[in-house]
């Protein structure tokens, strides 16, 4: 049983992956800022595992606050989510994104170092690769990033990478994660925007709903099959699950090494709303309405990397991801905020 320190511990693949670390026996300390997410998604991970965590409220930019935690907990290994990450707001507000982001998992990395702490797993994306030149994307493609969130991403992959070099006692392992959906199936814990979404899965969850008319796809006129764009959609769970096999590479392997995580399949926006219809009964209305500035027609993961390294596959497919997002949305339609809590 090792003891592990989450940030964002709270948020969508934080609270998922806590409860993935606590169904394996480990122990886990959430470091939350609750800026995205509510300290009841830690509530209702605990009730999911039925095994308690220690849940603290504070900044990982906060080095006294760091050197306390690690002064009092004997920690394992760190996983760091805590990030923020709208593309849209990055470029608006960089200077944000790169205190956040960089500085934050600087100050997270030197109160590591410091405490003698050297296992790291690191939520980056794929949204380093850009626009790719080749599918699938293996972790060999180039990195080129196109928004400061993404840069935010790369950047802390370098300073990664010059940290394994310089010190072999460093364990790093950074996910690149393609896109997640869905919510655990208990219905209890899922992604909870604040405000519109951004994103296509919880954006149909929410027409669905009848919150949203409809969904606005954007662009049919991309070089794809059915010329709406395509990604690579990941369960949650599988996601969550995809942490705790790092955290295990990382207890034996030194170095710092890029995994993608991805199901290897790339799914097109039209096919994935016929497979939420199709899963959940559940008509959405959409539109066709122009390309968002930034986006590329396609995007999918080679996971060879994740199944050689890891051990390490996704189970899910897109159906059961929107069978158990649906259930999630439906118990909880103003997300952690729904009144009366989930029926
Ligand atoms: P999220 O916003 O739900 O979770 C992030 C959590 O970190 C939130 O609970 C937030 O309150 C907390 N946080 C933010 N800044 C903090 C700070 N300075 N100190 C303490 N806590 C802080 O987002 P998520 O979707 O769970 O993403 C988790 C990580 O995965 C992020 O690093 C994100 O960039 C990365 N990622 C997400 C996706 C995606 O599509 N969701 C894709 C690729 C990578
Ligand atoms: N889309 C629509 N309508 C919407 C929202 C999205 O048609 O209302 C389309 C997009 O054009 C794209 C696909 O649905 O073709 C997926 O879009 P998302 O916004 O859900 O996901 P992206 O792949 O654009 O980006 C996401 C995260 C990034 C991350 C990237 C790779 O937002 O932060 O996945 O992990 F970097």
């Amino acid at each position: 049983m090792a003891t592990l320190l989450v940030t964002g511990g709270a948020g969508y693949i934080g609270s998922h992956t806590a409860v993935a670390l606590l169904e394996a026996g480990h122990r886990v300390v959430s470091l939350d800022n609750y800026s995205n997410s509510s300290p009841l998604a830690l509530e209702r991970v605990q009730r999911i595992a039925g095994r308690p965590l220690t849940a603290v409220e504070g900044d990982v930019r906060d080095a006294a606050l760091l050197a306390r935690l690690f002064a009092g907990h004997a920690f394992d290994g760190v996983i760091h989510f805590a990030a923020l990450k709208a593309v849209g707001e990055s470029v608006a507000q960089p200077l944000a994104y790169y205190e956040n982001n960089v500085g934050g998992t600087l100050s997270l990395l030197r109160a590591m170092d410091t405490a003698g702490v050297r296992r790291f797993v690191f939520s980056s994306s794929a949204t380093v690769y850009g626009a790719p030149d080749l599918l699938p994307i293996t972790e060999q493609a180039p990195v080129r990033t196109t928004n400061p969130y993404g840069a935010t991403k790369a950047m802390v992959e370098q300073v990664l990478r010059d940290l394994a070099a310089a010190d072999d006692r460093w364990s790093v392992v950074s996910l690149r994660y393609f896109n997640p959906i869905g919510a655990h199936p208990s219905g209890e814990i899922g992604e909870d925007p604040n405000d519109i979404p951004n994103n296509l899965f919880p954006f149909i969850c929410q027409v669905a709903a009848g919150r949203r008319e409809q969904l606005a796809v954007f662009g049919d006129d991309w070089p794809t099959p059915d010329g709406t764009g395509v990604r690579d959609y990941l369960h949650v769970v599988d996601l969550a699950a995809g942490h705790l096999r790092a955290f295990e590479f990382v207890q034996r392997h030194a170095g710092m090494v890029p995994v993608n995580l991805g199901t290897g399949r790339g799914v097109s926006v039209l096919q994935l709303v016929r497979a939420f219809e199709a899963a959940t009964g559940q008509p959405i209305a959409y539109r066709i309405v122009g390309r968002r500035p930034g986006d590329i027609a396609e995007c999918w993961a080679d996971p060879t990397s994740a199944e050689r390294l890891l051990g390490w596959r996704a189970e899910f497919g897109v159906e059961r991801a929107c069978a158990d997002g649906w259930r999630w949305q439906r118990r909880n339609p103003d997300g952690y905020r729904t009144k009366g809590g989930i029926t």
